[in-house]
């Protein structure tokens, strides 16, 4: 979601007459964009922005840094007075004021804008994209959220749940077709609740389907309590519509589901993924875990290890429970899981899934994929990496074949994260597509 607002925000500035650069020591101003969720992503910000101290001080003040998202709406006072290390703070609704605030900070002043908005969308705005890898990228359709689950920060930084205009979304998938891309992921913080004027998300995603056959889809993020039946149905009938869903379930236990505000419990969201897989065979699954949420018991833990060994996730991200001001949580509960015990949950949650996902890696050795090869493997100059439908990465030998190109391979080996494999042929996802209906 941030890496798609600093597209927004370089549209702004390039916009507004400026270039962008390679590294911070060339820059005469520097945004960096912030994340509130947990206490360590807002640490590597106060490490970035003391480095960015010593740079200001080399040129004897003659740098602008400005802080931009989540951590500009919680702490503006914090960054203002107490650290003086920024010269602006800018909340993520906030964005299009950035010229405005950059003429006050010229005249001397501090600038800060962390209104929160109802209605800001950026629709209008193309994101300039300097920093991908040229082949994917991300479309934000909807901002902020209304969940209130009670550990999380967002609905407070980020503000209330809006969508996007369906025919901005189109328009902008359009350009990026005409541009090249090969992937888009729609973003939200929860896309099942994405309505504009009364277009749901299954529609959205449907339309988009339709407008470059040869461009794949994802979509990032759903919540279990409100998954419709309707966009399981667009996601196995579309050939381009990737057959991977990534469904947090933060806790296996029903008392903390409850705590958390999640709003459904183990058994439902245990038939919802019984549906995922009924209507999407070979439907590939993802999740978020916390370990150690307020009052969690050795046993309520337990019963997170047991949902993830049922449902086999192939990718998890996983984290210790981290307090957050403002939350529910911090106000009603106590956190008071100690942080070794924490440590410990987080470590055998860590430790199960990637025997669950070694096992299921295992599965894939011999089976044929269609890779979207997405650049140069990060180990050889002389092997490419890429995703399967199923978000799996796989290695292989270049050859002959390009960034961009779809690929068919058929899996060799493995480890708990990636897949080797050699490459077949060149593809086109159409013809697959139609291949695999004839089959
Ligand atoms: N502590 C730990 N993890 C959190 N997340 C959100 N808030 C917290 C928190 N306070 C995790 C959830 C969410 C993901 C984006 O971050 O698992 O799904
Ligand atoms: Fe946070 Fe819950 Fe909203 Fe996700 S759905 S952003 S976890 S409040």
């Amino acid at each position: 979601m941030n890496f798609a607002d600093s597209e927004i925000v370089n549209s702004i500035m390039v916009e507004g007459g400026m270039k962008p650069v390679r590294t911070p020591e060339e820059a005469s101003l520097i945004f960096i964009n912030t994340c509130s969720i947990r206490d360590n992503a807002e640490q590597k910000v106060w490490n970035r922005l003391n480095y960015f101290r010593s740079l200001k001080k080399q040129r004897n003040g003659d740098l602008i840094v400005g802080v931009l998202g989540c951590m500009a709406e919680r702490l503006r006072e914090r960054f203002l007075e107490r650290e003086k290390l920024v010269d602006m703070v800018v909340g993520p609704d906030a964005y299009r004021d950035i010229p405005h605030l950059l003429s006050e900070v010229e005249d001397g002043r501090k600038a800060v804008n962390v209104i929160l908005s109802q209605e800001e969308t950026y629709a209008d705005i193309t994101p300039v994209r300097t920093t991908g890898n040229g082949v994917s990228a991300f479309v934000s359709v909807m901002r902020g959220c209304d969940n209130m689950c009670s550990f999380c920060v967002v609905p407070f930084t980020r503000g209330r749940e809006r969508s996007r205009p369906v025919d901005s979304v189109l328009d902008e998938f359009k350009l990026l077709s005409e541009q090249g891309y090969r992937e888009v992921t729609l973003l939200g913080q929860n896309v099942n609740s994405y309505n504009h004027e009364g277009r749901n998300f299954a529609e959205l995603m449907y339309r988009c389907s339709l407008i470059d056959p040869e461009m794949r889809i994802r979509f990032s993020t759903s919540h279990p309590k409100d998954f419709p039946d309707e966009f399981l149905h667009v996601v196995r009938e579309r050939h381009n519509v990737c057959n991977y869903i990534h469904i947090p379930i933060q806790s296996g236990n029903n008392e903390v589901l409850e705590r958390m505000r999640r709003t459904y419990t183990r058994e439902e969201y245990l038939e919802l993924i019984e549906k995922m897989r009924r209507t999407i065979p070979g439907v590939s699954l993802s999740t978020d875990i916390i370990a150690g949420f307020c009052g969690e018991t050795e046993e309520q833990h337990r019963d997170t290890l047991d949902i993830m060994e049922r449902v086999e996730y192939d990718l998890a991200y996983m984290f210790a429970y981290s307090e957050r001001e403002r939350t529910l949580a911090h106000r009603k509960f106590r956190d008071d899981v100690p942080e070794e015990v924490k440590k410990r949950r987080l470590a055998e949650i860590i430790e199960l899934q990637q025997q669950v996902a070694s096992g299921l890696n295992r599965q894939e050795i011999g089976r044929r994929h269609i890779v979207l090869v997405e650049g140069t493997s990060k180990r050889s100059e002389d092997q490419l990496s890429g995703r399967t439908d199923t978000n799996k990465m796989v290695i292989f030998d270049k050859e002959t074949l390009q960034r961009g190109d779809y690929v068919e391979v058929e899996i060799t080996d493995c480890t708990s994260a990636t897949l080797k494999a050699t490459a077949l042929r060149k593809v086109s996802l159409t013809e697959t597509a139609a291949e695999s209906v004839t089959a």
